[in-house]
């Protein structure tokens, strides 16, 4: 009989996310146990308190959630959990800190269904969050050629080379965006924009959209007004506005919401999963 499913929740926050503990109950959780503001170096314990207490048959009900809002801390945490295993010990990780895992595959996964992404101009306007280099990360794999967008050209270098240490291969090139001008040139000749910018910041006006004449694809991720591309309506999932599919933050929720809950099914399937952006956006192709 298959030991009832146990998630660890560890968020390095002062309180451990709601929501991430509402998708762990939905996804299946039996058992959710909740660990806030873990600290690097608490996670050894915690983590083997989760691999020494079942046998290694039954560790594939045994499952680790790191969460939280900062991508950076959670990136940290996932390399302690993970430095902890050896041998069959040791049990599936998720990471979808900030949700950048699963909100950057469901945008990227939503451009895909119009776009052949493999050679593809993509080009994310506030692409150095979490969220944005996390979906540069995704494109460039899938081969496409990807703008990062920022108000600060050193910013989006950074952000750039932090995905080519990911991805030497990346076809990618910082861009600044500081004017309405900046901005045009930037998506001008692109596929596909992806507005990826803080809550309740326009980056992207109705006119200068109107210039880019190339656009398949135009997919804000923002769901506070004002909305991050002017004229995109937070629930619009591949409605077509002049002639460009786009999708408000809300019309990529519904996927992102699938995916998240999927991830953490997943978990549970064997004890030897380790899953960040890859292999979230993998688990999203095989959803669609
Ligand atoms: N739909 C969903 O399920 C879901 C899930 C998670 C997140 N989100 C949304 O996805 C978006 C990205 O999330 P995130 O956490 O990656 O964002 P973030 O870190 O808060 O911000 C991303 C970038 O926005 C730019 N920015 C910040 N303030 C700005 C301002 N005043 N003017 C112009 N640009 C500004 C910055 O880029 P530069 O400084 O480089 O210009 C920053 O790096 C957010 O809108 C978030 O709410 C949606």
């Amino acid at each position: 009989m298959p030991k009832p499913r146990i998630l660890i929740q560890l968020d390095p926050d002062s309180h451990a996310s709601v929501f991430d503990a509402v998708v762990a109950v939905d996804a299946g959780v039996e058992h959710l146990l909740q660990y806030h503001s873990v600290q690097p170096d608490q996670v050894r314990d915690l983590v083997h308190g989760a691999m020494f207490t079942r046998s290694p048959q039954d560790l594939a009900s045994t499952a680790i959630f790191i969460g939280g809002s900062n991508v950076a801390q959670g990136e940290e945490l996932l390399r302690r959990a993970t430095k902890c295993f050896f041998g069959p010990m040791r049990v599936s990780v998720l990471l979808d800190a900030n949700g950048a895992n699963t909100t950057a595959a469901a945008a990227v996964l939503a451009a895909a269904k119009h776009v052949d992404l493999k050679g593809a101009t993509a080009t994310i306007l506030a692409g150095t969050g979490p969220v944005g280099q996390r979906a540069a990360r995704l494109l460039a794999r899938q081969g496409a050629h990807v703008r990062l967008a920022s108000r600060s050209l050193q910013k989006g270098e950074e952000a750039c080379n932090s995905v080519r240490s990911r991805i030497p291969e990346a076809n990618l090139q910082a861009v600044m965006t500081s004017s309405p001008s900046d901005t045009a040139a930037a998506v001008a000749g692109a596929q596909i924009v992806i507005a990826a910018g803080a809550a309740g910041i326009q980056l992207l006006s109705a006119d200068v959209l109107k210039t880019a004449t190339t656009l398949k694809v135009a997919i804000d991720l923002n769901a506070v007004p004002p909305l991050g591309i002017e004229g995109i309506e937070v629930m619009d999932k591949a409605k077509e506005h002049s002639g460009v599919i786009c999708y408000g933050a809300i019309g990529v929720g519904g996927n992102k919401m699938k995916i998240h809950r999927a991830a953490i099914e997943r978990l549970f399937t064997r004890n030897d999963l380790v899953l960040d952006a890859e292999e979230v956006f993998a688990l999203g192709q095989g959803l669609q």
